[in-house]
């Protein structure tokens, strides 16, 4: 603030001294420069709303890009596992086509307003100059006045900018501050060989050791084509674990998983082939249906019966646009359970051969996941479904249980 005062000061000195200097020379001249530094302090203020709007936009644009980026790069691993990395490129494109727009026409204002302040100030030197002629030619003023009275207008300008910028800067000066925090991850792109579906899955001495030393080990698994395996044990017995090493996300420390083909030949699978539902499912900000088919529209006349399959109907009947209903991430306009429904739809919409839930109805009521299961359980995929806290009724649904237990190794 102190630094600012004697800026003041050196403002409004300059502003007297010129008016009396003004006012020695002659009348005209000082009425005429008063009304041109008044035209052009005020000429860039018309300009100035729709540039700090421009301003604003770009911020808005910016936020939203973010935005964008953390929700679809979230569901980075889901976008692969169902091919829809196009949607994914379009709506981040279409982000930052909004945000490059933004910057156009920041930067059109900008011109605009460089280039009404150049002429202005070129017509008002004009027009100083042909009055100071006019009144040296009519004896009013000294011919050197001429030389001098376009200084005026200068230092009268600089003055009144100093003060408006000095008040400016006491009254606090409002700044955007953006914060960047992007962080994409590379994907990576497989050069894995495509081949058929298992028909068998097997692990073998399967073991697993954290970089922070907690070790994972497995019994021998077998998991063969149509079976509906219900996976159980308590928290932390490596249940989740599990799917991940079979959908190769997580690599074995010792041990392996083997995948067979009819034949009982070994095979190097597309494993984002076999459906996955996370405990923790991803969901998109775009439409129920658009979650459901992972933008796929080909298989928009499947909706209808997974929607069914899941007991998703009576939940859709309360949003007003059904299944065109859009997800909002920020003020999650949907239940937990509904989220998981969608999720469930999702894999069944995608037929895959082999389909791995984890703990997809944990969040959905009793009866209607007996319910669920008990369509979902008649598909010919092979399922293997972890489940917590699950009734007797529910578990008879299933062809068989693997329960694992946590042993310690060291
Ligand atoms: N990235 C990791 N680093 C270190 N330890 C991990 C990591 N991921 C999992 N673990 C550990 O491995 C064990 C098994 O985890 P996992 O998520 O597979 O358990 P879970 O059986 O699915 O449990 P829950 O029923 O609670 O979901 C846990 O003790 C966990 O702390
Ligand atoms: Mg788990």
């Amino acid at each position: 603030m102190l630094v600012i005062f004697p800026y003041l000061i050196f403002g409004v000195v300059q502003l007297i001294t010129i008016i009396i200097y003004l006012i020695m020379l002659n009348w005209v001249l000082l009425i005429t420069i008063c009304i041109i530094v008044a035209i052009s302090l005020v000429l860039p203020k018309l300009i100035e709303k729709p540039l700090q709007k421009a301003n604003k936009l770009i911020s808005t644009s910016n936020e939203i890009y973010l935005d964008t980026l953390n929700d679809w790069l979230r569901g980075l691993d889901q976008l692969r596992q169902f091919a829809a990395g196009a949607k994914l490129f379009s709506v981040t494109q279409n982000a930052s086509k909004k945000l490059e727009d933004a910057t156009v026409k920041q930067t059109t204002y900008t011109k605009l307003l460089n280039a009404i302040n150049g002429i202005a100030s070129a017509l008002f030197g004009l027009i100083i100059f042909v009055l100071t002629g006019f009144l040296v030619k009519n004896g009013l003023v000294q011919m050197s006045t001429l030389l001098i009275v376009g200084n005026f207008r200068f230092y009268l300008n600089q003055a009144i900018n100093e003060i408006s910028q000095a008040r400016g800067e006491m009254k606090g000066v409002k700044s955007l501050i953006e914060e960047v925090n992007e962080a994409a991850e590379k994907v990576q792109v497989s050069d894995k060989q495509k081949t058929n579906m298992p028909t068998v899955i097997k692990t073998e001495s399967l073991r697993l050791d954290f970089p922070n030393g907690e070790k994972l080990s497995y019994p021998d698994i077998q998991i063969n084509q149509g079976e509906k395996i219900l996976l159980t044990g308590d928290s932390g017995t490596g249940k989740s674990t599990l799917f991940k090493l079979i959908l190769g996300e997580l690599a074995p420390s010792a041990g392996k998983i083997i995948f067979e083909d009819k034949d009982g030949n070994e095979i190097n699978p597309d494993l984002k082939t076999i459906g996955y539902l996370p405990q923790d499912p991803v969901i998109f900000p775009a439409s129920i249906k658009e979650n459901i088919t992972m933008f796929n529209n080909k298989l928009d006349n499947k909706v209808e019966r997974s929607v069914e399959e899941v007991d998703l109907s009576s939940d859709l009947q309360k949003f007003d646009e059904g299944i065109n209903k859009k997800l909002n991430l920020d003020k999650l306009n949907i239940s937990g359970g509904q989220r998981q429904k969608i999720v469930l739809a999702r894999a069944q919409v995608h037929d895959s051969d082999i389909i791995l839930i984890d703990e997809g109805t944990s969040a959905i009521d009793q009866s209607e996941t007996i319910d669920i299961l008990d369509k979902l359980l008649k598909s010919k995929a092979t399922i293997v479904f972890i489940a917590h806290n699950f009734t007797e009724e529910m578990h008879e649904l299933f062809y068989r249980e693997i329960h694992l237990i946590k042993t310690n190794i060291n």
